[in-house]
C-alpha cells in the first residue's frame, strides 16, 4: 500500500528507544523527515544515524529535550514550529504499591504522561488545522482501559490520554486533520528485555524460555502468548499517520495481542 507520507515532517516524542524508535524508523522508511527526541544526545544521534542509513533520502533532526519540562518543550516548538505528524509516544511507567504513590509521584506522572502531550498538541494542532492536514497520535496502553492495579499512577495517565485525544478530535470536525490513540499491549522494548533479565537471570530457566514463561504467568490473558515487537506497533502507527487512515477520528486502537478480554 502506498502510504503517501513522503516529505511530511513528524515529531516522535521519546524516540531514542523502544516503541518510539521503531515508529521513527517506520515513518522514515515511508519518506518522512523525523524529529527524534529523548533526553540523551548520544542515543538520539544513534537513532538519527540509523535513519540516515536506512532512509538516506530523508532529513532526520534531533530534539534533545526533557519534555516533562515546559522550557524544554518551548525550545523544541521554537526550533520546529511546523510539523505534519505529532506522535505523543513518550511515557514513563513504574510498578509500585498504591500506598507508595505520593502526591509528588502523581504530579510527575501527570506532567510527563499527560501534560507534555497536551502542550505539544496545543502548539501544533492550530498549524495543522490551518493547513487542513495533519495527524496527532497518542500512544496509550491496555492499562488505559484495564488497569492492572500494579501502577495506578501510570494507568490513570493512560486513561487520560484516551479522553484527551477524544476531546481534541472534536476540534477537527469537517477537516483532514485527525487525532487518535494507539494502545499497545506488552511490547519487547529494551526496558522490558531488562525486566526479563532481572526476573529470570537467577531462575535457572534457559533464556529462550523467559518470554513464554513471562507470558504464561504474568500475561495469562494474552491470546498470542508472546510479547509484541515494537515494529508491529510502528506499522500500525505509520498507517494511522498516513492519508490512507483518514476515517479514524477520536479512535482508540488496540494492538494488545488479545490481552484485553472484551470485544470493545
Ligand atoms: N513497552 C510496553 O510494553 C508498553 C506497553 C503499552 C504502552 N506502552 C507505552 O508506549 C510508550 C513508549 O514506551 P516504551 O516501552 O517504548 O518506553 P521506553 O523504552 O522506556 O522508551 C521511552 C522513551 O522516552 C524517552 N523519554 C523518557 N522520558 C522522557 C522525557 N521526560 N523527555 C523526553 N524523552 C523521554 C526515553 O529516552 P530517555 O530516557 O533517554 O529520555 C525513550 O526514548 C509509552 O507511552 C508507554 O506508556 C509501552
Amino acid at each position: 500500500m502506498e502510504m503517501g507520507l513522503t516529505g511530511q515532517r513528524a515529531l516522535v516524542t521519546g524516540s531514542s528507544k523502544g516503541i518510539g524508535k521503531a515508529i521513527a524508523l517506520g515513518l522514515a522508511a515511508e519518506g518522512v523527515d523525523v524529529i527524534v527526541n529523548g533526553r540523551h544526545a548520544d542515543e538520539v544521534e544513534a537513532v538519527i544515524a540509523a535513519i540516515r542509513q536506512a532512509a538516506p533520502a530523508t532529513n532526520p533532526q534531533a530534539a534533545v529535550a526533557d519534555l516533562s519540562r515546559a522550557e524544554d518543550r518551548e525550545a523544541v516548538i521554537a526550533a520546529h514550529p511546523d510539523i505534519d505528524i505529532l506522535v505523543n509516544n513518550m511515557g514513563i511507567f513504574e510498578p509500585m504499591s498504591y500506598w507508595d504513590i505520593t502526591p509528588a509521584i502523581w504530579q510527575k506522572f501527570f506532567e510527563t504522561n499527560v501534560l507534555a502531550g497536551d502542550a505539544l498538541a496545543r502548539a501544533y494542532l492550530p498549524g495543522m488545522l490551518n493547513r487542513d492536514q495533519g495527524r496527532v497520535i497518542f500512544i496509550a496502553s491496555e492499562e488505559a482501559i484495564m488497569p492492572s492495579g500494579e501502577m495506578a499512577q501510570y494507568s490513570m495517565t493512560k486513561t487520560m490520554n484516551l479522553s484527551l485525544a477524544k476531546s481534541l478530535s472534536k476540534l477537527t470536525r469537517g477537516g483532514q486533520v485527525t487525532v487518535n490513540t494507539v494502545m499497545p499491549g506488552s511490547t519487547l522494548t529494551e526496558g522490558v528485555a531488562d525486566m526479563l533479565q532481572t526476573m529470570y537471570a537467577d531462575s535457572g530457566l534457559p533464556q529462550s524460555q523467559w518470554e513464554s514463561d513471562f507470558m504464561a504467568h504474568h500475561r495469562p490473558l494474552s491470546q498470542i502468548q508472546r510479547l509484541i515487537r515494537p515494529e508491529e506497533i510502528a506499522r500500525l502507527v505509520v498507517f494511522v499517520a498516513s492519508p490512507q487512515a483518514g476515517a479514524f477520528s477520536g479512535a482508540a486502537l488496540r494492538m494488545d495481542g488479545g490481552l484485553v478480554p472484551t470485544i470493545f
